[in-house]
């Protein structure tokens, strides 16, 4: 790195007083969150391969009728609306009776399939799938196939362990062939059972080893006489699982997880915890016991889940990994942002009763009920269970009086455990607090947009100190930031920044989602993506390994100082336009002024061609410029202009439509600029945006309107647009100022394990930062220090599947000989100097 990619006279010093011990940063800061979304269990984490392998992927979840291709949810109460019902519904995708199942045959209708509750292998998952073969197929090949999850990896000496459970009639006799193939039907491991022939359900079991490769391979089924059978459980798992474990994980996700070094995995949700409705919500007891006996449950997320990654399954995972295990349980209230519905207050007792016998299960000696399925399922030994969370995003005083009870009766018999109570969708609300009578932690959940974290990076500061600790349950910069790039790191980075400083208040904090499967994905911003054989973390998985692996035991008063450059750069160069959203408007004397001088007027320059449009239905009425179509931000800008320092006037007028008006500025292309929404949320307040590269977010707080902006009347719209900061005015009143988020962050704190005083520097600058490190309060500090960087040369950058590790942490050690010392950080960096103190010496 050279100096030549700085800018002149631009530098940050960071004084750290090291005799200054600040908030202890609490072990358990960072945890993970696992929840069932976008596959992240099964045809994720839970290494099964086949997908809906008991045939239940049709059933309508409980409580819940379809019409005209919608699943409508019972029309009950919803619990923080109550008495109102809400009026969700969601998209009923089901196309098939045996999803993930299909026959591949060579014509004649050989074969038929059908779907069954009678005679079931288990109550508790009663289809199966009825197959008639009318004939045997000489020539061609009939087939009943499963391409798993978006593919089936098989990789040649692999070995897979197949297992399913078949009834017949008198007729069929087999053999019944099972491979693993090629699209095309190549075979890459097969076997052949003979003689199957059972009027009661059995169970078949082989092993299957691969001598091809696949990466997108398929299972099938293949029939060789004539007569009816009916499959279920059709299961399929690879011998390499994580720690060899039967029903075990998917090793490189389980790694990726592992690797956190999470001191806690919350589970199993998240919404999943709520349900879409209250009768199906998730029950910890249908995730115990024998696989076929456990009834499945419909995620929020629009698919079933097997829970074969169930309750035993989890805790055995945080004790292969070292992390505590945290339940999130179900207080009687599904997720209020679908149908809210929920279980009266009389059966508070009987959901308490189901939570206690959950934490027996999991720490009850073998003499209790529940204690003795856990020895039987294979530990006999207590797992670590050590918080409860009671409810996910459930707020308000109906929910803490349930609360309330939980609390008490959890800690009357589990006094060791620790109870967490949700907040709702946000933060922190009176509303909540104040009606409950004990609070040991809050969970706070934090999704934001670009830039947030740089705007509030003193957020936790402000918080008052009470006798209860804050979970940040579910956090991600996913605004704005695409699918997750660099830029979503960078605000992941400051943002644990401010949790690790004020880590007294902040004792836990998971990021989510964790995981998601990039063939059908839930929610826009994930941590780990994978496919069917693929995996990588996103920088922002990068930053909290970075973050976990050095954590120190206290923070250390640290001070920032940022010498401004000798010029100040124009950071919002560049044309102006005018857009809209879900509104028709329209625009005139558009004037430009700079330095008192007017450089572009639309009255007198206004022709068609210099204006750029993008979406809308744009036109010039006599010199006023209406813009005819709703939708998501049509604009016009003025083509190859660029303006800086100026002000930029106009009239507006909304025509009709939802929202008001936006003013773009600082535009580069269509894709990438800035504007002024005037008018945003339904006309109720001004915002600043960011489009960058085709995707937008809200990157300042929002201002609510002074007024209410009235459809056929003119508007004077000023904005000032300065280096760094920018003003709009509406008829003359200031509507909103925006100034540009600091760029340079940094904070210190001591471990006394390693005797390392550990720096960690966030530098948003598009070049290189001289930064000089003061350490105060210390005389002997080891000459070498290991410096850990984490960059890309676009703040658009991200891994990839392709590119799993193109962006990770690169260490290096550096010479400290005096006190101060500088150093030189990339543009877009996120990084972490450990220097060892000597202090003890
Ligand atoms: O993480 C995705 C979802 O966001 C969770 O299910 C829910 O708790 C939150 O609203």
């Amino acid at each position: 790195m050279s100096l030549t990619n700085t800018v002149q006279g631009q530098n940050a010093i960071v004084t750290i007083d090291v005799a200054r011990e600040e908030a202890k940063v609490s072990p358990t800061l960072h945890g993970a969150f696992f929840e069932e979304i976008s596959h992240a269990g099964d045809g994720g984490l839970y290494a099964e391969l086949i997908q809906n392998r008991g045939f239940e992927d049709a059933n309508v979840p409980e409580g819940d009728t379809i019409k005209d291709g919608w699943l409508i949810p019972p029309r009950t109460p919803s619990f923080t609306i109550q008495p109102k019902v809400s009026d969700w519904r969601m998209r009923w995708n089901v196309k098939s009776q045996w999803p993930g199942w299909s026959l591949s045959t060579s014509g004649n209708n050989r074969l038929r399939l059908s779907l069954t509750d009678t005679i079931p292998l288990s109550n508790a998952t009663p289809h199966s799938l009825c197959v008639e073969v009318k004939s045997t197929d000489r020539n061609g090949r009939d087939e009943l196939i499963n391409k798993g999850y978006w593919g089936i990896n098989v990789v040649r000496g692999d070995t897979f362990f197949l297992k399913f459970y078949i009834r017949t009639d008198r007729i069929f006799k087999g053999p019944l062939k099972v491979s693993l193939q090629k699209n095309d039907g190549q075979i890459l491991a097969t076997h052949t059972f003979n003689n199957v022939s059972n009027k009661r359900w059995h169970e078949y079991k082989c092993s299957l080893i691969a001598h091809g490769t696949d990466n997108k391979a398929q299972f099938a089924f293949s029939f060789g006489s004539r007569g009816t059978l009916w499959l279920d459980f059709v299961s399929l798992f690879p011998a390499k699982t994580f720690k060899y474990r039967q029903n075990g994980l998917r090793p490189d996700l389980a790694k990726l997880i592992a690797d956190l070094h999470p001191a806690f995995i919350r589970w199993p949700g998240g919404c999943f915890a709520e349900g879409i409705n209250i009768q199906s919500a998730f029950n910890w007891k249908n995730s115990i016991g024998p696989l076929i006996d456990r009834r499945e449950t419909y995620s929020p997320w629009g698919y079933w889940c097997t829970n074969g990654f169930g309750y035993y399954e989890f805790l055995q995972f945080c004790e292969d990994i070292g992390a505590s295990p945290l339940l999130v349980v179900n207080v009687g209230v599904s997720d209020e942002f679908q149908s809210g519905t929920f279980y009266p207050r009389d059966s508070v007792p009987g959901l308490i009763q189901n939570t206690l016998e959950a934490i027996q299960y999991a720490i009850g000696p073998v003499t209790s009920k529940w204690g003795k399925l856990r020895a039987i399922a294979g530990h006999p030994n207590p797992f670590s269970l050590k918080y409860i969370e009671i409810g996910n995003e459930q707020y308000g005083p109906d929910y803490a009086w349930r609360y309330n009870q939980f609390y008490k009766a959890i800690k009357a018999k589990y006094p060791q455990i620790k109870l967490i109570a949700s907040m709702g969708m946000g933060t922190i609300n009176r509303y909540t607090l104040d009606s409950i009578h004990k609070l040991d932690i809050a969970d706070e959940h934090l999704y934001k947009p670009i830039f947030w974290a740089m705007r509030n990076n003193h957020y936790y500061d402000k918080y008052s100190r009470k006798d209860w600790k804050i979970y940040v349950g579910e956090y991600a910069c996913n605004g704005g930031v695409g699918s997750g790039n660099l830029y979503a790191a960078l605000n992941d980075a400051v943002f644990n920044m401010d949790m690790e400083r004020n880590s007294g208040l902040v004792t836990m904090s998971s990021y989510a989602p964790l995981l998601a499967n990039v063939n059908r994905p839930d929610w826009g911003v994930n941590l780990i993506n994978f496919d069917d054989y693929r995996s990588f973390g996103r920088i922002s998985y990068y930053v909290i390994k970075m973050f976990s692996q050095n954590k120190p035991d206290v923070n250390l008063l640290t001070h920032i100082k940022i010498n401004k450059p000798a010029k100040l750069p124009d950071l919002y160069k560049g044309s102006i336009g005018i857009s809209t959203w879900d509104t028709y408007a329209s625009f005139k004397d558009i004037k430009v002024i700079k330095m008192g001088r007017v450089v572009y007027s639309s009255e007198n320059d206004n022709k068609k061609e210099e204006w750029e449009e993008r979406g809308g239905h744009w036109y010039d009425n006599n010199g006023v410029i209406q813009q005819s179509a709703l939708g998501a931000w049509p604009i016009a800008y003025l083509k190859d202009k660029s303006f800086d320092n100026y002000t930029l006037t106009l009239k507006a007028r909304k025509d009709s439509g939802t929202n008001a008006f936006m003013i773009p500025f600082a535009i580069k292309n269509g894709n990438n600029y800035l504007r002024v929404n005037i008018g945003a949320w339904i006309n109720s307040v001004t915002t600043v945006e960011m489009v960058s590269d085709g995707s937008d977010a809200i990157i300042s707080n929002p201002v609510k309107l002074p007024i209410t902006i009235e459809n056929g009347k003119w508007y004077d719209v000023k904005l000032r647009v300065d280096k760094d900061s920018i003003s709009c005015y509406l008829n003359g009143n200031l509507l909103i100022s925006y100034k540009e988020p600091k760029k340079f962050f940094s904070i210190a704190g001591y471990d006394s394990t390693s005797g390392d005083i550990i720096v960690k520097m966030v530098n948003v600058y598009d070049h290189v930062l001289p930064c000089k490190i003061l350490l105060n309060g210390i005389n002997k500090i080891s000459s070498n220090a290991l410096f850990t960087t984490l960059a890309a040369s676009s703040p658009l950058d991200e891994n990839s599947l392709e590119n799993p590790k193109e962006f990770v942490p690169q260490k290096s050690y550096i010479k400290v000989d005096s006190n101060p010392f500088f150093i030189l950080l990339s543009p877009f960096s996120i990084n972490v100097l450990r220097i060892h103190s000597l202090k003890n010496n």
